[in-house]
């Protein structure tokens, strides 16, 4: 119960992006799951000029709202799993904790890594991605429109994404990467990694005991 008013809360807090600002704070007053953040500190901001950002929309998210430094550097394990704690309330642990150390390997820097670092090609980052381009075909950091539309046209005639649409949609990119990335990695690592982000957008946008989704959530967490 309070972890789907917390993933309720998220997904409102999301969509304060857009243009529900007043409903959504109305909204928030009279939740208290998240009552002891600064709302105003932790409004959306796009990324200035300097900030840095990854292949992650989860991690984006956390950037976007101050929940980790705004600009995307000097960023630690520990401030992640907090943030992590907060916002997404810790959806999968061991999960978090082998992201965030293959995280430090991307970089040369001690304890710490920047948000462009996770874009390394094979340590986290991987092909046949659902909102980015394979790293052998362009950019494999931004948010990719073309890319993404395999994701949003799916599930056709429904306003929800489910773990049965979502598999088809994995299904098609990885179908698409086998023929237009003659450098493609497909082995099971990158695959489970995939599957792992799934879970993780339909849990956070959604409902993690169902695996159902709000299309219009799902689009605002890749997109912003
Ligand atoms: C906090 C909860 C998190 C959520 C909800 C989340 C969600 C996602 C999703 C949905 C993707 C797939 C993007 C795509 O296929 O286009 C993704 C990719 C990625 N995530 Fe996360 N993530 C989270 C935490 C993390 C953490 C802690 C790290 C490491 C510090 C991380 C690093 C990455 C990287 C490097 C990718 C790119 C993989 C690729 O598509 O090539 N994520 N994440
Ligand atoms: C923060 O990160 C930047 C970029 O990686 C680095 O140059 C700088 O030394 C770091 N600062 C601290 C205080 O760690
Ligand atoms: C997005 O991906 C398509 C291919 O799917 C590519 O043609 C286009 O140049 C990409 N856009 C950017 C901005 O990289
Ligand atoms: C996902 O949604 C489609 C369309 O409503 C439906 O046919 C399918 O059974 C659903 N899958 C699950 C696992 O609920």
């Amino acid at each position: 119960m309070l972890l789907s008013l917390l993933l309720v809360n998220l997904a409102l807090v999301l969509l304060s992006c857009s243009t529900q600002v007043m409903l959504t704070s109305q909204m928030l007053q009279h939740t208290d799951a998240f009552d002891n953040i600064d709302w105003n500190y932790h409004r959306w901001i796009a990324p200035g000029e300097g900030d840095l950002r990854s292949p992650c929309p989860g991690m984006n998210t956390l950037a976007n709202h101050g929940f980790i430094s705004r600009d995307g550097k000097n960023i630690t394990i520990p401030m992640v799993l907090k943030a992590a704690d907060v916002v997404y309330n810790n959806p999968a642990d061991p999960v978090m904790n082998l992201a965030l150390k293959l995280a430090l390997l991307t970089t040369d820097a001690p304890d710490s890594f920047t948000l462009d670092d996770l874009k390394l090609h094979g340590t986290i980052e991987h092909d046949a991605s659902i909102s980015r381009l394979d790293y052998a075909l362009g950019n494999n950091l931004h948010f990719n429109s073309t890319v993404f539309s395999t994701l949003s046209e799916s599930n056709p005639g429904f306003d929800v994404y489910n773990t049965t649409s979502v598999g088809q949609v994995l299904e098609e990119r990885l179908a698409l990467a086998k023929k237009e990335n003659a450098e493609l990695v497909n082995t099971i690592k990158e695959r489970q990694s995939q599957l792992l982000e799934a879970s993780l957008f339909l849990s956070v946008m959604g409902d993690p005991r169902t695996g159902v989704a709000p299309k219009r959530f799902v689009q605002i967490f890749f997109s912003e």
